[in-house]
């Protein structure tokens, strides 16, 4: 069949909000024109992330009424440790409440001032972390990552030669470890090779300097892998997931992306002594190795999740939701981010808006008309959220203006989708009407949370 149809039936609904748009303008003027303001009440399709809002499956929650909520030693410990084993064959593995309390532990242990981390693409919780220690995150895109519309495959690879350069410059002895970001969500949810982790690690192998995989997204990675790497179309999603980790000495990860699961993570490792460090650590400020934060019930349902991310029909639904809303938006002439994600689609506010400059803010423009046409919530990810400040004040703008609309997992259907790229197409035809915005009030660091903007 040509069709690719969702590979569940649903048992349990919650309703939705449906709203007008005159509701939508009071409620939107009312959060200072800011989403990350607005109750989610207020939302009719919420594609702000797709961190912690997948639905869960009826195993996982059968999963979780088998949880063992004893302090130390819980069977739901033991049963989440071979899971993440299986999949992952580290040798040490911690629970985390999410996935930034794992990078937290690891640069805190890790690293010291005048430190350097390389990554394809630091997330912004991983690099705020690395900076809160006083050690530099350093971005080494491929080269290809920086023509938005070109169809090049695996677009989230990391720069080998410039990884090169920078390991022949510092050595080792400034750079504890190195991070690659699977998929890497900052640079358009772009998938990273196999062939690219391999010459990663032997560049690093070379310098003595160990590999920690971000894992947040390892499945819909393998995916990308199976579906496009030479060589790999007849592999399973586990195998795959276990070749891509086998390169690695260590993991952090956000079980509320591929976990399928709305809270947890955990941080894994090869190494004894960083082992000691992690767990002195997690024991000071999560909680005991063997529930790090998470109540037992938790464990349980990540445990499931992780291999349910692992199932081939599953990721093919996935991925298709997401091309079928690409190809739709591209069919109508909106400008999207080419190849699409894996859990999200990245608009170019820029080209939506060319009536608009970067001082404009394009991104909070078309995020608040989506918004106002439909009660669709996106997020900027341009001048607001990574836009810097030169010296003397200046607002120095973003490389890109784009707005993702994040897909969460197993909770919107096709006609769902059908509806967002209805809205979508109405915001475009009509994008000469987006107004300019200025900010009004902000704070000093992680502006896009709390900022209030004005239309101009
Ligand atoms: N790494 C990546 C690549 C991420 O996308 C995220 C979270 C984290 C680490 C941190 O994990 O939220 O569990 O602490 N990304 C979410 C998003 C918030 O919307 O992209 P966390």
């Amino acid at each position: 069949m040509q069709t690719i149809i969702e590979p569940f039936r649903i048992k349990m609904t919650e309703a939705l909000p449906i709203t007008r748009r005159s509701d939508r303008e009071i409620n939107l003027a009312a959060a200072g024109h800011n989403v990350f303001l607005l109750d989610a009440d207020a939302v009719t399709i919420d594609l702000l992330t797709d961190s912690g809002t997948g639905a869960m499956s009826d195993r996982q929650w059968a999963a979780m009424l088998e949880g063992d909520e004893s302090y130390a030693g819980s069977r739901s410990w033991r049963r989440f440790e071979k899971t993440v084993r299986e999949i992952t064959n580290f040798r040490h593995i911690f629970p985390t409440h999410q996935g930034r309390a794992a990078e937290r532990i690891l640069a805190a242990t890790r690293l010291r001032t005048g430190d350097i981390v390389p990554n394809n693409g630091h997330f912004d919780t991983t690099r705020a972390n690395i900076e809160y220690v006083g050690a530099e995150a350093i971005n080494l895109p491929s080269p290809e990552s920086q023509d938005l519309y070109s169809e090049t495959r695996f677009k989230g690879n990391m720069d080998v030669a410039a990884l090169e350069r920078l390991l022949a410059r510092e050595g080792r002895r400034r750079i504890p470890f190195c991070m690659i970001t699977v998929t890497n969500n900052t640079g358009g949810g772009q998938p990273v090779s196999l062939d690219n982790m391999r010459r990663v690690k032997r560049i690093l192998d070379k310098h003595g300097v160990p590999l920690i995989i971000d894992a947040c997204r390892f499945a819909e990675n393998a995916f990308f892998i199976r579906e496009h790497e030479a060589g790999y179309s007849g592999t399973s999603l586990l195998d795959i997931a276990r070749e891509m980790f086998s390169l690695a000495d260590g993991a952090t990860m956000s079980a509320k992306k591929d976990g399928l699961a709305n809270i947890g993570g955990f941080l894994a490792c090869n190494d004894d002594s960083w082992a000691v460090d992690f767990r002195n650590l997690l024991i000071l400020t999560e909680g005991f190795p063997t529930y790090g934060g998470l109540a037992g019930r938790d464990l349980e349902a990540i445990a499931v999740g992780l291999m349910e991310a692992l199932e081939a029909d599953y990721q093919r639904y996935r991925h298709a939701t997401v091309e079928y809303v690409a190809a739709a938006l591209v069919a109508r002439g909106a400008p999207i981010v080419r190849p699409a994600g894996g859990h999200a689609i990245f608009l170019d506010a820029a080209a939506f808006c060319p009536h608009l400059k970067a001082s404009d803010f394009p991104g909070v423009g078309l995020v608040n008309a989506l918004f106002i046409e439909g009660g669709v919530r996106a997020v900027e990810l341009g001048s607001v959220m990574f836009g810097t400040r030169a010296p003397d004040g200046a607002e120095i703008a973003a490389p890109h203006e784009l707005v993702r609309l994040a897909f969460p997992r197993r909770v919107y259907t096709q006609s769902h989708f059908d509806y967002v790229i209805e809205v979508i197409d109405q915001v475009f035809r009509a994008r000469a009407s987006i107004p300019a915005y200025r900010i009004v009030e902000q704070a000093p660091f992680l502006r896009h949370f709390t900022a209030r903007f004005m239309p101009i």
